[in-house]
């Protein structure tokens, strides 16, 4: 199935790949509850990438806490920053609970599947070892609507970043459980993933589903949706790329929609202001809170302008 490929069959394939002759016979692979054979040949699109000694590709042999963990972003974090650049953060580290198969997903399937933050543009043509549109998510939360769309849009490559390490772990699960190829994770202030992994004009979307709402006004400063932040996410999309958030807050949504609209580089696909749901984008957990406690939930769907107005 296209864009759907088993783990333990991608592992078997890379191997098989770097090995000599080019041409390796087919691979008996057991996946349960699927069983199926796969050559070499079949698996392009999932080629690993090469394992720096960075904080993801360590899971294997990791001892350390979450927290000492989410420490170390912190500090990973604040060591790409020139003084006095940000010193406010979208989102406060907290120590979550693991479960043992989001644990077994990070020790299992992190190395494979969460890429290191890096300080230079990710080459997604090298990582999923196709060219195809990517996109980017930011605080996937636990990523159930992350893999969901992965699954059904596996045209599309998808990169997930998130701070918070039981979410990578449970996403991780998904991966696994799914057998998902065209989705990886950096677990990293997607802020500077913006600003230093990803190259302008190279996103064909960006989802930013119900962030952290920070609805005391003095914390508005820390929603991620601000005038600045927003020019960096339109110099990240592709001309013609999307960007699409929702949120349960209405005064976020109005937010939103203010600076969104100001962004000279993007442009409303919807006359309304508010765009209905797609049908790809499956309801979220935090959507799903929302709704419970009464929340309405407002989607917002921009497209990046071309770069040269056509003369
Ligand atoms: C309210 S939750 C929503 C999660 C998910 N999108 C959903 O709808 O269920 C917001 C998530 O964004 C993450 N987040 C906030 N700021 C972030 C940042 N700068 N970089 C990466 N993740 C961030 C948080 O850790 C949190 O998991």
């Amino acid at each position: 199935m296209p864009g759907r490929v088993g783990v333990k069959a991608v592992i078997a394939g890379d191997r098989a790949g770097a090995a000599d002759p080019p041409v390796p016979a087919p691979v008996p692979v057991l996946v349960p509850p699927h069983s199926f054979t796969v050559t070499a040949s079949e698996l392009p699109h999932d080629t690993a990438p090469d394992l720096p000694t960075d904080l993801a590709t360590d899971l294997a042999t990791d001892t350390r806490t979450n927290t000492q963990i989410d420490t170390q972003i912190d500090t990973d974090t604040a060591a790409t920053l020139r003084p006095p650049q940000r010193a406010i953060r979208s989102y406060v580290l907290r120590a979550g609970r693991m479960g043992t198969g989001q644990q077994r997903a990070l020790e299992e399937l992190g190395p494979r599947f969460v890429l290191p933050f890096q300080a230079t543009p990710l080459d997604a043509g090298a990582v999923f070892a196709r060219q195809a549109p990517l996109v980017l998510e930011i605080g996937f939360g636990m990523g159930q609507a992350t893999a969901e769309i992965a699954q059904t849009r596996p045209e599309m490559d998808f990169v997930g970043v998130e701070v918070h390490t039981p979410g990578v772990g449970a996403l991780l699960k998904r991966i696994g459980e799914l057998e998902l190829a065209n989705l990886r994770i950096v677990q990293h202030d997607a802020v500077e993933v913006l600003r230093q992994m990803v190259a302008p004009a190279s996103l064909a979307g960006i989802h930013i589903y119900f962030p952290d709402p920070w609805h005391k006004k003095k914390h508005h400063k820390r929603r991620l949706i601000q005038p600045e932040f927003v020019a960096l996410l339109a110099s990240r999309l592709a001309p013609g790329g999307y960007l699409h958030c929702a949120t349960d807050w209405q005064d976020y949504a109005e937010q939103m929609l203010a600076v969104l609209g100001a962004e000279p580089a993007l442009a409303n696909t919807s006359e309304a202001g508010y765009a209905p749901r797609p049908d790809w984008r499956p309801l979220t957990k935090f959507e799903n809170r929302g709704l419970k406690l009464g929340h309405g939930v407002w989607d917002l769907l921009f497209v990046r302008q071309p770069l040269t107005q056509p003369s």
